[in-house]
């Protein structure tokens, strides 16, 4: 049995069920430091319906929830927003319970759960198509590659509540189900993760996304409410989330460099504090990110304001460290545009390593500030000068972007 869940009210007749997952720290390769949640909300119009499910192994939660307000029996509707495990894992054992009437979700989303579950009876609903559920409504926003193809929203217009599944959520898990509850400093880090581990690649469409929604009324200062399907829900400045999700889609790259590197024995180490000294002289931010003490996804999400990406292997077995190619890949994946960046690296024989991540930073448009820099064995003197060059470089380059003059 699952014990005792409850319910929690965020508006009239509408009830967060979902699941907190506080032991999370690895959700498909992000590292989610702070744990997720599942949030599943259920609306008590004359048709019962339950918006998302959570997880797999939380399902039993979300009953016990659902249970604290009405037999689960009772619900009429699920609607699938989106299905992605963290939100269908428990739809086949809802339906086992519930016997729902329907459940719904957008024409991709249809698919998806069908290849999934084997699932065949579900409906699918237009994009822009209303769903009456007796004295409520449910309007459909099509999301589609925000992040997956299925991905929907939905909106209750009498209560003016946008259930927006993975936009605008966070990997975070807490007691408190509001933003304005949590520490905002937190808010803007773990929202920014997610951007950056997430939607990143599909920048292009988000605004397309905040004018469709606006077209159809539903704009920040309509909104009551915009209920995510991680972390809090947004009721007080609503449209603090959207105005994050805007400047992040712009891209906007400021003074931050990032020097990504891992090493062998040190050498390379010595090269990226080199760099490190060379950007700051330069008046450059630098983020020095060695791989053995920064995670992927949080190199990602510096990436998200960086104007520089300067990565460092020393090679091994011809190629770089195994560090640095996942790095590398993960990067290349997340399609961020318009950094300028750079490539340095010791090696004993033939230092291939330089020449590779120069060609996965060309692959990502990264512009090459110069040619890589490869040091024999240890860097001397002349060599950490030309590590510093390579920082006041990068430097001068972030300072022509911004429209500063390249200086002295
Ligand atoms: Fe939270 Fe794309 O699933």
């Amino acid at each position: 049995m699952a014990g005792r869940y409850d319910a929690v009210r965020v508006a009239d007749r509408v009830y967060w069920v979902g699941a907190v997952d506080w032991g999370l720290r690895d959700f498909h390769g992000y590292a989610t430091h702070r744990g997720t949640s599942y949030n599943a909300y259920l609306v008590l119009a004359d048709k019962v319906t339950l918006i998302d499910t959570v997880k797999g192994p939380f399902a039993e939660e979300l009953l016990a929830r659902i249970a604290s307000i009405v037999e689960p029996r009772a619900v009429d509707y699920i609607v699938s927003n989106h299905a992605e495990m963290d939100h269908s894992g428990a739809l086949l054992r809802l339906i086992e319970v519930a016997r729902p009437d329907k459940v719904f979700a957008s024409r991709m989303g249809v698919e998806a759960l069908r290849e999934h579950f084997g699932l065949a009876e579900v409906e699918a609903v237009a994009d822009g198509g209303r769903l009456d559920l007796g004295g409520r409504s449910l309007t459909f926003l099509e999301a589609r590659m925000l992040h997956w193809p299925d991905s929907m929203l939905s909106y209750l217009a009498e209560e003016r509540i946008l259930f927006s599944n993975d936009a605008f959520g966070m990997h975070l898990a807490s007691s408190e189900r509001y933003a304005d509850e949590l520490d905002p400093a937190v808010l803007e880090q773990e929202a920014a993760k997610y951007y950056a581990n997430i939607l990143l690649p599909y920048s292009k469409l988000v605004p397309r996304l905040i004018e469709k929604a606006a077209g159809a009324g539903i704009t920040p200062e309509a909104l009551a409410m915009i209920a995510p399907s991680h972390g809090p829900i947004w009721r007080r400045e609503v449209g603090t989330i959207v105005n994050w999700y805007a400047r992040w889609a712009a891209q906007e790259r400021g003074s931050k460099a990032l020097v990504v590197y891992d090493t062998m024995w040190g050498s390379t180490e010595k090269m990226a504090r080199a760099i490190g000294e060379g950007l700051m002289e330069g008046g450059a931010s630098a983020r020095l990110m060695p791989l053995r003490a920064s995670h992927r996804s949080d190199v990602a999400t510096e990436v998200l304001d960086a104007g520089a990406l300067v990565v460092g292997s020393p090679t091994l077995n011809g190629g770089v460290l195994p560090t640095v190619a996942d790095v590398l890949t993960y990067l290349r994946g997340l399609r961020p545009q318009g950094m300028v960046g750079g490539a340095f690296g010791s090696y004993g024989w033939a230092g291939e390593a330089v020449n590779q991540i120069e060609n996965l930073l060309a692959e990502m448009k990264v512009e090459r500030v110069q040619d890589g820099i490869k040091v024999r064995y240890v860097p001397d003197e002349t060599a950490l000068e030309q590590c510093r060059g390579l920082g006041r470089a990068v430097a001068s380059k972030l300072r022509e972007a911004r429209g500063q003059g390249s200086g002295a």
